[in-house]
């Protein structure tokens, strides 16, 4: 192999950045996103191609157990987000300010915001909210802190909601997705709205928009990648697109290693030493 060769081949891939994200949003390149919460996972998600890991406060829900994303703290949320730093070679990495880090005072968010960035590998925090978040978004901006925004849908948000549903104030949520946008966030995810609703509001935001369950009229896609691979047992989204069944292929994987554990066929010859 020629030594240019052999040097592009151990160079890392090329980092993809909040502009990259840009780039492509305005190339009309589909920006494909999922969340990680371990090296593994996230290893595996990065080397498939993913262009941008979400340490989503969803692991409260689908890591941890809990019923909403609400008790994961700020010191479990950094835990994670270094091991999918460490993993993590080309994208973009953006973690979740956790409840409630992103509703306390401005200081409150800026501190733990950088903590997120100088403790971890990651690049960015996600905040949730729009209009009434964006004093809070400038400020994050002009600490030199990326942000990515998420309106519609705000699951830390669902006490006051009363629930999840389908968000459909059209005249707010135009409103959430400007104000976000103006205030400095470089991308928003924008959940559970009406494909109409994303339409307009794509005529008048230019960031990149990422949707989950906000039709096929956006910039990207993110889903959380239990779901996605089956690993969530209950209830799933309408928006969920399943692509594996992990959950029966790990129970009937472990269900033949108790088996053989108890007939004693494990272990055999080929795997103990004499
Ligand atoms: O926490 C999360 O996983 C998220 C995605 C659903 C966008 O916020």
């Amino acid at each position: 192999m020629p030594p240019d060769d052999a040097a592009s081949t151990s160079r890392p891939p090329e980092r993809v950045t909040t502009v990259t994200l840009a780039k492509m949003a305005a190339a009309r390149q589909p920006l494909a996103m999922l969340t990680a919460y371990d090296f593994p996972t996230a290893q595996m998600l990065d080397a498939a191609g993913v262009d941008c890991l979400l340490v989503g406060d969803s692991l409260a829900m689908v890591v941890q157990g809990h019923e909403t994303t609400l008790p994961v703290t700020l010191d479990q949320m950094i835990y994670h987000a270094e091991m999918v730093g460490r993993a993590a070679r080309r994208a973009l990495v953006v973690v979740d300010l956790p409840f409630p880090e992103g509703q306390l005072s401005i200081d409150r968010t800026l501190t733990s915001a950088a903590r997120i960035l100088k403790e971890t590998r990651c690049q960015a925090v996600k905040l949730e909210g729009g209009a009434e978040q964006a004093e809070r978004i400038a400020a994050l901006a002009t600490a030199g802190i990326p942000v990515m925004a998420h309106v519609g849908l705000r699951p830390q948000s669902v006490h006051v909601e009363g629930g999840y549903r389908v968000q459909r104030d059209e005249p707010q949520l135009l409103a959430d997705a400007a104000a976000a946008a103006e205030a400095g966030a470089f991308a928003m995810v924008i959940e559970c709205v009406s494909a109409k609703i994303v339409q307009r509001i794509r005529e008048t935001v230019t960031i990149p928009t990422i949707g989950i369950g906000a039709g096929p009229d956006v910039d990207g896609q993110v889903l959380v990648t239990h779901d996605l691979l089956g690993m969530t047992a209950g209830y799933l989204p309408r928006f969920v697109k399943q692509y594996g069944n992990l959950r029966e292929g790990i129970s009937s994987a472990v269900a033949q290693y108790v088996d053989e554990v108890r007939s004693g066929a494990y272990p055999d010859a080929t795997h103990y030493f004499r």
